[in-house]
């Protein structure tokens, strides 16, 4: 219900500069990750994509993506508005999709709400060939709406886009308390990142923070989990 009733307001919030620069900086990594061969030959999930606010930078590239969501609402929009490739109604550690087809995975602002970060890691290293990128971004734990306001106006967001923006993301995040939605702090999903790179299942290629509110980690899935 909570994902449903978002869904309904997620690209009046997220359809922003901000995003788009995070998402250019997912795709800048995975162009990174490939080199050599047809774009075109090349697929790319995107774990929890939503309404394909990250697909749609890599579909521009000439990617196929294979976006994953558990709502269905988040989906259909994604289908509207033809931002990826194809759509499968999963949970993100429970994809069903066959392992190892895969050029590279992102999972954007996903980990932080998921009830198992470190699942939805090694369903990404299931999913992938050996040594594709794995691209992950989490909010930084002091993000708060002023500061997001404040971003989005320096990079050139029209002031009444950004005021109902605001207003949305207050509604949101009202009906988010009311549920209980979870949110992970950035400490507790770098772990998850660290346990997996103890277990070799993946390599810490880069980490950076993108705006000063987005962590974005590029990593190297070593073994198919
Ligand atoms: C904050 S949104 C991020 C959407 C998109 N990646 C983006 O950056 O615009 C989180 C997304 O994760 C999805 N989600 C939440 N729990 C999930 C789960 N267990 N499995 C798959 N998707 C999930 C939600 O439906 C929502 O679309």
């Amino acid at each position: 219900l909570f994902w449903s009733a978002y869904a309904l307001v997620y690209d009046v919030i997220w359809d922003s500069p901000l995003t788009r620069t995070v998402a250019d900086s997912v795709a800048d990594a995975i162009d990174d990750s490939m080199t050599g061969g047809c774009p075109t030959q090349r697929t790319v999930v995107d774990l929890g994509c939503g309404t394909g606010l990250v697909s749609r930078s890599l579909t521009e590239r000439g990617l196929g993506v294979v976006g994953v969501d558990a709502s269905e609402a988040m989906l259909r929009r994604a289908q509207l508005t033809g931002r990826l490739t194809r759509t499968v109604l999963a949970d993100a550690a429970l994809t069903t999709l066959d392992p190892g087809q895969i050029h590279a995975a992102v999972a954007v602002n996903l980990l932080h709400v998921h009830a198992d970060p470190a699942a939805v890691l090694a369903e990404a290293v299931r999913l992938v060939v050996p040594g594709a990128a794995i691209v992950l971004v989490w909010p930084t734990d002091d993000v708060t709406p002023t500061t997001l306001n404040r971003l989005e106006l320096q990079l050139g967001r029209p002031l009444l886009q950004v005021a109902s923006a605001d207003a949305a993301r207050l509604t949101v995040g009202l009906l988010g308390q009311i549920v209980g939605a979870r949110r992970h702090r950035h400490q507790a999903l770098r772990g998850a990142v660290r346990e997996a790179a103890n277990a070799g299942t993946v390599r810490v290629c880069s980490e950076q923070v993108l705006e000063g509110c987005q962590h974005l980690l590029t990593l190297r899935a070593t073994s198919t989990g």
